[in-house]
Order: C-alpha cells, then sequence, then structure tokens
C-alpha cells in the first residue's frame, strides 16, 4: 500500500472480527514499528502484547472495576478538554453516537459504549505501551506517539485495524495483576487490534480533521 494511502485510510476500529491475529504478524509489525523515531534514538517504548486469556481478564476486570463505581487511576491522568478541543471532542461523540443508534438520553446505551472501550473493543489482540518510570514523564510520550502510529500504519499492511486507546488502561492495577507488569512501569496507553468487523456502524466513522489553513502559520513564503 501506497504510504500516502495508508496515512489516508488509516482510522480508529471500534468492532472487530472474532479471528485471532497471530503472535507471527503482531511480532512483524511491532519489528517494522521499531523503525519509528525517538528522542536521540531512546526507543523508550516497552510493548506487552496481550490475547487470549489474559487479554479476557483484563477486559472482565476492566468491567466489574467500572461497574462496581471504582475511580479510574491510570498512569497516564487524562484532562477535561474546554473550548474548541472540547467541541472536537463532542463532534466526534455526536457522529458515533449517530452510528451506534444511541440517544444522547439514553444513559444505558452511552454506557454499554463505554463499556466497550474497556473491553478493548472487543477486539482479538491489545499493544500495552509502556515506559521505564526512571525516564523523564514527557519526552517519552512523543516517542510513544511515533511508535503507536507505525504500528497502526504497518498493521494495514496485514488487514487489521487498531484504536489506539485510553480507555483499556484507564485501571493500571488490573493489567499489572494480569501481565505482571511491575510498577516501575509507566502505562501509557495501549492499542487494540484485529481484523475490522466492517458491518459494525461506528468503523463508518470519518472523523473530521481542520483544514490546513486553520493550523498553520507561514513564514518567509511569497
Ligand atoms: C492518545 C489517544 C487516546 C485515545 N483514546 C481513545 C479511547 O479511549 N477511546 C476511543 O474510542 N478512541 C480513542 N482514541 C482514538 C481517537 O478518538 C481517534 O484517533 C480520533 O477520533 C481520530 O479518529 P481516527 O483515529 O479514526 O482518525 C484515542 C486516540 C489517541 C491518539
Amino acid at each position: 500500500m501506497d504510504i500516502v494511502e495508508a496515512i489516508g485510510t488509516r482510522k480508529s476500529i471500534r468492532g472487530y472480527k472474532p479471528d485471532p491475529v497471530t503472535k507471527e504478524i503482531l511480532r512483524d509489525i511491532v519489528d517494522i514499528a521499531t523503525r519509528a523515531p525517538s528522542s536521540m534514538n531512546t526507543q523508550p517504548w516497552e510493548l506487552t502484547i496481550i490475547t487470549g486469556e489474559v487479554l479476557d481478564n483484563i477486559k472482565r476486570s476492566n468491567i466489574e472495576m467500572l461497574m462496581s463505581g471504582t475511580m479510574p487511576n491510570p498512569d497516564m491522568p487524562s484532562e477535561a478538554f474546554e473550548g474548541v478541543y472540547r467541541q472536537r471532542q463532542v463532534d466526534l461523540a455526536v457522529q458515533l453516537f449517530q452510528l451506534m443508534g444511541i440517544a444522547r438520553e439514553d444513559k444505558e446505551k452511552r454506557a454499554e459504549w463505554m463499556q466497550r472501550g474497556f473491553r478493548f473493543f472487543d477486539a482479538p489482540a491489545a499493544i500495552i505501551l509502556s515506559v521505564d518510570r526512571s525516564l523523564h514523564e514527557w519526552w517519552p510520550l512523543f516517542d510513544i506517539g511515533s511508535i503507536s502510529q507505525t504500528i497502526c500504519l504497518a498493521a494495514l499492511n496485514y488487514g487489521l485495524g487498531t484504536c489506539i486507546e485510553g480507555q483499556g488502561v484507564m485501571y493500571p492495577e488490573v493489567v499489572r495483576k494480569y501481565t505482571g507488569m511491575p510498577e516501575s512501569k509507566r502505562i501509557i496507553i495501549c492499542i487494540a487490534i484485529g481484523y475490522p468487523d466492517w458491518d459494525f456502524p461506528a468503523n463508518k466513522v470519518e472523523s473530521k480533521r481542520e483544514p490546513v489553513e486553520s493550523i498553520t502559520t507561514w513564514c518567509g513564503f511569497d
């Protein structure tokens, strides 16, 4: 696949076929993605790749925590967005809810939608990205972003879909319990990965982007 086509084709996949993804394919994708750039080639990323019983246990425990009202305590706290950022977040949610037929006031369906995220969108595999806590809090985040997008692009080559997601690792204690990941590692994000179910309505989402003009400042051109 042409690189520009790949960048344009990638989108977040929130519904997957149950078909498993082999360890060989996941290994190939990670091998390709390690070509991602990192600050001074520090390659701070550490990947915990989960499937089968381990993933099932994390999915189940995440939901139990959510249902019990336990406050998420992620290693990477998210912020409440305001202004234009909040608006973009709302625009996406409106699009997804429309596609899924979820009415604004339908608390039950909204809760079920939220649970999907905590279940890794029922993907058959997931990649958890972490960094050693001895590293600075900020710089490795750039590098994790860099390898995350590279993983998502490389996955397309194998017919796989992905969704970078914070929801799956909102309860780091659950991830640690079932993967054995020590406290010395900061869990940054995870990526759900699997074969897309193209009949799943939310996969039809076309998230919007700001036009180039509104995000660029050109200096020194005519
Ligand atoms: C750091 C990060 C965290 C994200 N967390 C979630 C999440 O928890 N749940 C979700 O549904 N999507 C999540 N996403 C996906 C974004 O919503 C998505 O990338 C954005 O809407 C653009 O859509 P696209 O990926 O389809 O182009 C996350 C993306 C990033 C980069």
